[in-house]
């Protein structure tokens, strides 16, 4: 999605690459300029061609649901078709208009993935990142149907979330927090998770950004500004990645989508393997629509439709938010009462003229009216809250081309009581990463002493896309990000909980500048603090990506700065994603934790962790290094040629992404994928394994296609139960992580150990209880290139059970195929 920033950027279109205003920047930074090869340039376009587009059917539930929406397109004549599959401007940031004489009463399409943004009286929830940290699928689903609900009590159909693209190949990608971990399997469990919490709410969900949408950088073309609305300077950025790589990693969390029957699919900015994500008929006809068996429908990006009939014919079924794809020329007149489209007006004269086929717009809008039916959305859903246009900057109304029938009440209050339950994620997604001299949980300290601009409130009001120096981070930037009514400030809920301990003084400095450039002994009274806090912070937005992995506004110095002189210095991150943490084994460093974007609730959050109200049992969705010169894979921040192709990104290291990197390369690291300290300890002990049936077989059986493929995929073949003791003084949850190696007959390039498997467990002391995973098939299983089958590799797999991707408590060798 664009949203707020098409609009910033309209006028702009020759700002291309990086955005430089505001934060600060590392020392690692912005200077990979990817090889170019010329050969492999002038083969840009290289997606092999798959057509027809598949007809959905209703298979895995929906039957009834497409016939009802067979019998709807039966009604329609061809105008009327062409605008059902095409957005308008309205209150939403994505609007399908009404057709009253059916009862229709539209489509209101909403970001995004951690609120309904543009909306008043909505709640901020943790972002992707935090659910991912939490490993927790109930928090996931609960998450998911809080959010849900406050969609359906706005009238929002659409909810534009959840994200599993970009995933996190790089650390550097902006959007990485709207996502949850850059692991497949994790990744693939909050996309399952969210998308049935959202739509056992009554909201339809959307998997975005499909796919290889792994940087934002030249994410969308450059047109010429004095040429028309196609004129191009430079395409957009064209992810290229194998076959392989693409289903066991990028694919994997899409097909848990499509198994959670998601209404709908987003596709993206990028293009792959130099397609245009809307107009690649591999992507979108092939993997999506056959092999995965997706009945919903794929809408565009915002912008990203770049072309009409062909991307249809691809397998694109919706345009949003309608218009030509150009910033700034989105909403230009054309036809009176209608937007000049790729879509809209030109489906019609193509159906007419016989250049495209109407049942294929007949299949476009069944796709978007099964789950409309399936959901019940026929059935008193609420009306669109009016305020909605007064807020929709995107498209106000002075940019409307139809009457929009704003009925009911206006400014509706859908927040309920979440603000309990977004403290409790904020908690859970806090990361624990280390803990000594006994610093952590707080004992009541009577002086405290906070440092850092990420303490305090905000300085630039509430709704925030630019990068600010002063106030707590809760959410990124973009349309990602949501409208706070209201935010708990570390200081403020520290300042409350001290109170209540009788504590004698909460000394705060909040300029990081002043704290770094200061001996911080000048600035303390006499009597020595007990704690010293600091609270640094980590921006991250679409449209950008990061040029640090270090924590913004000079943090580093800050840290220094307290430690050399506070022998007690805990450390708190409000951050993206990825840190590099130089100052960890600062001996005055006595805890740090990763508490991510937690939402509106983050100073509650944070204080029931300190204060050891919550044991922490936030586990990292991705591996810190020891520098961020370590990391492999960046974006492609330049070029140097000015062909029109010529962004391209090389997936080249296929599957070794984060901890498959490291491990493959034996690098150490810092704190790896997986890792998090509790307030107790935990002990795994008697691992087993069992096969499920008799004589499982390499390849699996071939079942007729549902949502999420071949079902054969989906079915478990073997379980392993391990036993999770709590041996240390405190009640915690344990998240025991079960990670696979492949044998040695899997093809080159299998990562040693991968994760397939995870739980979160109470545990109170002394308890012991077993813990059973399922692996499914295609959790033992490669992507076979030649047999394009999922296929288990005969010999030793190595299982392996543990509090994270390096402390594997028990490990155990089985055979799958036939050595039981
Ligand atoms: C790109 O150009 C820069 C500056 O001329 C040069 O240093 C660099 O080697 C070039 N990179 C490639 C991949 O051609
Ligand atoms: C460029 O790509 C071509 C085609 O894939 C390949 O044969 C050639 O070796 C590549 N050249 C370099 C310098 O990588
Ligand atoms: C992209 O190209 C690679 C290399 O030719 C191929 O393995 C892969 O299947 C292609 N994927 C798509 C979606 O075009
Ligand atoms: C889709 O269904 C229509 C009939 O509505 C049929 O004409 C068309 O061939 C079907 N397309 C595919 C790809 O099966
Ligand atoms: C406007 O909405 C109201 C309430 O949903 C409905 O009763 C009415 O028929 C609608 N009018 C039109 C013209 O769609
Ligand atoms: C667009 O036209 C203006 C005025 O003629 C010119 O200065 C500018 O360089 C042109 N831009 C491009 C990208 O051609
Ligand atoms: C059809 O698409 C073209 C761009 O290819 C655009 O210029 C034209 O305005 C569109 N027509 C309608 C009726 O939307
Ligand atoms: C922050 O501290 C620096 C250094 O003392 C000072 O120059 C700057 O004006 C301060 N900023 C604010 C907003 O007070
Ligand atoms: C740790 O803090 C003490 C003050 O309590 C200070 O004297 C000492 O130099 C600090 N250590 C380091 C390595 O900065
Ligand atoms: C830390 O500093 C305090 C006061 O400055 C002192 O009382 C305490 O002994 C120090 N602790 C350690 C472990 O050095
Ligand atoms: C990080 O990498 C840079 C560049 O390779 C190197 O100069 C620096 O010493 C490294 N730092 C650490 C802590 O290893
Ligand atoms: C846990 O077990 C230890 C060792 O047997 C025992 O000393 C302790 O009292 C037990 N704690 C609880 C809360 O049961």
């Amino acid at each position: 999605m664009a949203t707020l920033l098409s609009v910033l950027l309209a006028g702009s279109a020759l700002v291309s690459a990086q955005d430089f205003s505001g934060g600060s920047r590392g020392e690692d930074a912005f200077s990979w300029v990817q090889p170019v090869n010329t050969t492999i340039l002038t083969e840009h376009g290289s997606s092999p061609a798959v057509y027809p587009s598949p007809n959905a059917t209703g298979a895995g539930g929906w039957e009834e649901a497409l016939q009802k929406a067979k019998e709807f397109v039966a009604q329609l004549t061809v105008d009327e078709k062409s605008y059902m599959v095409s957005g308008q401007p309205g209150p939403c940031v994505g609007n399908i208009a009404a057709i009253p004489r059916l009862g229709f009463p539209g489509l209101c399409l909403h970001d995004g993935p951690l609120a309904i943004r543009v909306a008043d009286y909505a709640s901020v929830f943790s972002a992707g990142v935090s659910a991912g940290a939490s490993w927790d699928k109930a928090l996931m689903y609960e998450r998911g149907h809080a959010m849900g609900q406050e969609f359906k009590g706005k009238g929002a159909h659409v909810a534009l979330q959840p994200v599993a693209g970009p995933l996190g190949r790089s650390g550097y990608a902006g959007r990485n927090w709207e996502g949850s971990a850059a692991d497949p399997y994790l990744a693939g469990v909050f996309m399952r998770e969210t998308i049935l919490g959202t739509q056992d709410a009554g909201v339809q969900a959307c998997a975005k950004h499909y796919i290889g949408n792994e940087q934002e950088t030249q994410r969308n073309p450059v047109f010429d500004p004095n040429g028309t609305d196609t004129d191009v300077i430079s395409a957009a950025i064209s992810s290229n990645l194998d076959d392989r790589t693409m289903h066991e990693l990028y694919l994997w969390p899409f097909a848990d989508a499509a198994r959670a029957k998601v209404a709908s699919f987003m596709c993206s900015y990028t293009r792959i393997n130099g397609s245009y994500g809307c107009q690649n008929s591999a992507a979108l006809n092939g993997l999506l629509k056959t092999e995965l068996g997706f009945q919903g429908y794929v809408m565009s990006d915002w912008g990203a439709t770049h072309t009409g009939v062909a991307g249809i014919e691809a397998g694109q079924d919706m345009d949003m938010p309608g218009g030509l794809g150009a910033y700034g020329t989105a909403f230009a007149e054309d036809v009176p009462g209608r937007m000049p489209s790729f879509f809209g007006g030109n489906i019609t004269l193509a159906v007419n003229n016989g250049s495209l086929a109407e049942t294929r717009v007949d299949d476009m809008i069944i796709r978007i009216m099964t789950p409309f039916y399936a959901l019940g959305q026929d059935k008193d859903f609420p009306t669109v809250d009016p305020s909605s246009a007064e807020l929709n900057t995107f498209s106000p109304v002075s940019t409307w081309k139809i009457d929009w029938n704003l009925t009911g009440e206006a400014s509706r209050d859908v927040r309920g009581d979440h603000a309990k339950l977004i403290r409790k994620h904020g908690a859970a997604g806090t990361v624990l990463l280390k803990n000594v001299n006994n610093a952590l949980p707080l004992k009541a300290p009577k002086n405290i002493a906070i440092f850092g601009n990420d303490a305090a409130e905000p300085t630039q009001g509430q709704l925030n896309q630019v990068n600010y120096e002063y106030g707590t981070l809760a959410a990124g930037g973009g349309s990602g990000t949501g409208q706070l009514t209201y935010i708990v400030t570390p200081l403020r809920a520290l300042q409350d909980r001290a109170a209540s301990d009788n504590a004698k003084i909460v000394q705060y400095w909040l300029n990081n500048t002043l704290i770094a450039d200061t001996d911080i002994d000048t600035l303390l009274i006499p009597d020595r603090p007990e704690v010293c806090i600091v609270l640094l912070k980590t921006w991250a937005e679409e449209a950008a990506d990061r040029a640090s992995l270090h924590v913004d506004w000079n943090g580093d110095a800050v840290v220094d700065s307290v430690a050399s002189k506070c022998n007690n210095t805990i450390v708190v991150t409000h951050s993206s994603g990825i840190n590099v943490l130089p100052w960890a084994d600062h001996q005055n460093v006595t805890a740090i934790l990763a508490a991510h974007y937690p939402g509106e609730e983050s100073g509650h959050s944070l204080v029931d962790i300190l204060y050891g109200d919550v044991n922490p049992s936030g586990h990292l969705p991705y591996t810190i290094a020891l520098n961020a010169t370590d990391y492999n894979a960046p974006p492609t921040t330049a070029i140097n040629t000015t062909g029109v192709y010529d962004w391209q990104s090389w997936f080249d290291e296929k599957l070794e992404i984060d901890y498959r990197y490291f491990d493959a390369h034996n690098i150490s690291v810092r704190y790896e994928f997986g890792f998090g300290l509790s307030y107790t300890c935990f002990a795994f002990s008697s691992l087993a394994a069992e096969p499920l049936a008799e004589n499982i077989s390499a390849l699996p059986e071939k079942l007729d296609v549902v949502p999420g493929g071949n079902p054969a995929l989906w079915e478990a073949v073997y379980n392993v139960s391990v036993s999770v003791s709590n041996t240390g003084p405190v009640a915690g949850h344990a998240v025991p992580q079960l990670y696979l190696g492949l044998p040695g007959s899997a093809p080159e390039g299998t990562p040693p150990r991968q994760l397939r498997g995870f739980e979160k467990v109470w545990l109170e002391v002394n308890q012991t209880r077993t813990v059973c995973f399922e692996l499914m098939r295609r959790d033992l299983s490669f992507w076979d290139v030649v047999s394009q089958e999922w296929k288990i590799p005969e010999g030793e797999f190595t299982v392996g059970v543990g509090e994270s991707s390096r402390k594997i408590g028990v490990e155990k060798m089985v055979e799958v195929l036939g050595g039981y």
